[in-house]
């Protein structure tokens, strides 16, 4: 049976490390940092995720304000909304929650937030500092994993890590962080149109599931003695669940884990590390 590679413990860890840091400023006579949240829309997964990252921030001593916006507004509504978030000093980041409704550009959005505050690391700017291996902020989710990876004692060195989704936010920059210096991975990139993705999973020394499909990943795609991160966060209709649903993620788990040698539960596994991440972000915006 696999190792379960527990996210809850491990971000608690980050968590208390911010924390502590924030003290240490707050000791110093500095203001607590500063995390602007804006949502926009009813999509009730959105809602959850700013609400957890929210309470977060609460918990590390990092002050946070989350603006939430009918679904209606406009694209240039929105765009002023983050100029003046740009400008005021006592903002240190901005996050815009994603999805955004049809009639607002995503890019342009993300364009226009000051790549100084850009705490989700999706700027353009920020990309790019990723891809040559420049300091900056972090993505968050990709470096929750690899801050899993490293705190579970997993070699990345020479190891093929396998991504399975080429999204903005987890499939790609995973791959740019899995290749850096100090890293080391030989990273394959596999999508909705690779052909033999299960051959190619096979293959993998880690095999992370960010495509957004539950039970996706099947016990045929895993090498034994993988290391299996499963990014996914799908709500799937349960009427024995007084909410009516119940979070599973990409991997079928109970298959994955008989061969896996360590493996990320749903919830309690990727998701409390991106929140951590944000928290470190937040944290390095205000310095
Ligand atoms: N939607 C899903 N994940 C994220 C994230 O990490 N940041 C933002 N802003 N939106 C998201």
């Amino acid at each position: 049976m696999a190792h379960l590679i527990d996210g809850k413990m491990l971000s608690a860890q980050i968590r208390d490390e911010v924390k502590a840091a924030v003290a240490l400023r707050s000791a110093s006579g500095k203001r607590a940092p500063y995390l602007a949240v804006v949502l926009i829309g009813e999509d009730p997964a959105s809602a959850s995720y700013v609400k957890g990252k929210a309470k977060a921030s609460t918990e590390v001593g990092i002050d946070s304000d989350t603006m939430t916006y009918d679904a209606s507004i406009s694209e240039a509504e929105v765009l002023d909304i983050i100029e003046r978030l740009n400008q005021d000093e006592s903002v240190d980041g901005i996050l815009v929650q994603l999805p955004l409704p049809a009639h607002i550009d995503e890019q342009k959005v993300i364009h226009a937030i000051s790549p100084a505050k850009d705490v989700d690391c999706f700027h353009p700017e920020s990309v790019g500092n990723l891809v040559i291996g420049l300091d900056g902020f972090q993505p968050a989710t990709p470096a929750g994993i690899v801050e899993m990876l490293k705190r579970t004692g997993i070699e990345t060195s020479g190891k093929h890590c396998v991504i399975i989704g080429r999204s903005n936010i987890v499939g790609k920059p995973l791959a740019n962080l899995m290749l850096k210096k100090g890293i080391d991975a030989t990273v394959t990139v596999c999508h909705s149109r690779t052909s033999n993705l299960a051959e190619i999973a096979r293959q993998a020394d880690i095999l992370v599931a960010a495509i957004g499909r539950p039970n996706f990943v099947t016990k045929d795609m895993v090498k034994p003695g993988a290391v299996v991160i499963d990014v996914g966060i799908n709500r799937v209709d349960d009427e024995s669940r007084e909410r009516g649903y119940r979070l599973v993620g990409d991997v079928d788990f109970e298959a994955a884990s008989t061969l896996a040698s360590h493996i990320t539960p749903v919830p309690g596994g990727v998701g409390p590390m991106t929140i951590a991440v944000l928290l470190q972000n937040t944290l390095k915006a205000a310095k």
